[in-house]
């Protein structure tokens, strides 16, 4: 019989750093409502709370660890944690991360270090933790990095968001290389424009949908001209490439920036007029 795959994530145990909220947040639900005993690393001990009863919710184990993404130790001592609590890791995401709009010739060393601390270095801190107890596991593993479409194109006003983005794409890429003997598999998440508490206002309270701004109408049309699908990504599309990523479905798929973007990469630099029609600007 062909081997027709399988998302089921039952038996593996994963950690995911900026879990309380957002993309963070989706993924953990999404990998526990597909078996997974899921760790979650916030900054906002009330949402680590929130988000371990919900996966508590779907019959998993859960652990939230309140704790600042930003510092190299407090992401190894999260590893250290869940891989304690669950007596193995197989699943790391490494989501932390976050932009302050402001153009580059703007912003003091202090500024750009903490876009480094939040956005590359956290990665670095957990990635390094985590592959000695993927590799002490025997059963290899899977590192998901979630990165952005800023990544991949000029991003004014984000310039360190995007070199560290960038950074984590050729990461994920030559991790995917270094650890295949392993069988570690490193893959990226690449999302465009998402809804989430930080796009919406709401950085720091508890997650809750009612509280997020919404989009004003002039908003809502930039987007559906920008990006193709003609709306904002969802968290949970983030969620169920993760699982999938995880899953045994995904085996021979390493080192792979996957766009979850609603077309907008594809589209490279392409707009919806106002009557609907695909232009390249200027043109009218
Ligand atoms: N939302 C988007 O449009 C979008 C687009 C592309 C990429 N991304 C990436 O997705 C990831 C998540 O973004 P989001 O929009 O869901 O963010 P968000 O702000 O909505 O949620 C981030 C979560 O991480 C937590 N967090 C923030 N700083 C932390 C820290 N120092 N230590 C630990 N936890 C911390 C927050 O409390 C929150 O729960 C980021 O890496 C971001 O760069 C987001």
């Amino acid at each position: 019989m062909m081997d027709t795959g399988s998302l089921s994530l039952a038996g593996r145990a994963a950690l995911v750093t900026g879990g309380g909220g957002g993309i963070g947040r989706a993924i953990a639900l999404c990998l526990a409502a597909h078996g997974a005993d899921v760790a979650v690393m916030d900054i906002v001990p009330e949402r680590c709370t929130e988000t371990a009863a919900r996966i508590e919710a779907y019959g998993r184990n859960a652990l939230g660890i309140p704790a600042n993404a930003m510092e190299a130790e407090a992401c190894a001592g999260a590893v250290s944690v869940a891989a304690a609590a669950f007596g193995k890791l197989d699943i790391l995401v490494n989501n932390a991360g976050g932009v302050t709009r402001r153009d580059f010739a703007a912003l003091t060393e202090k500024n750009w270090r903490r876009h480094i601390d939040l956005n590359l270095v956290s990665n670095l801190a957990a990635t390094s933790a985590a592959i000695p107890h993927m590799i002490a596991g025997g059963s290899g593993g899977a590192i998901i990095n979630v990165t952005s479409i800023e990544a991949s194109r000029a991003a004014p006003g984000y310039a360190v968001y995007a070199a560290c983005k960038a950074g984590i794409n050729n990461l994920t890429r030559t991790l995917g290389v270094e650890l295949a003997d392993h069988g570690i598999r490193v893959n990226a998440i690449a999302p465009d424009f998402t809804r989430t508490p930080g796009t919406s206002g709401n950085v720091t309270g508890p997650v809750d949908e009612a509280s997020w701004h919404q989009p004003s109408p002039a908003q809502a049309e930039a987007i559906r001209r920008r990006i193709p699908a003609g709306r904002p990504g969802i968290d949970a599309e983030c969620g169920h490439l993760a699982v999938f990523l995880a899953s045994g479905m995904a085996s021979y798929i390493t080192g792979a920036i996957v766009p979850v973007d609603g077309g907008t990469w594809a589209s490279g630099g392409w707009v919806r007029s106002s009557e609907g029609t695909w232009i390249l600007p200027p043109e009218a």
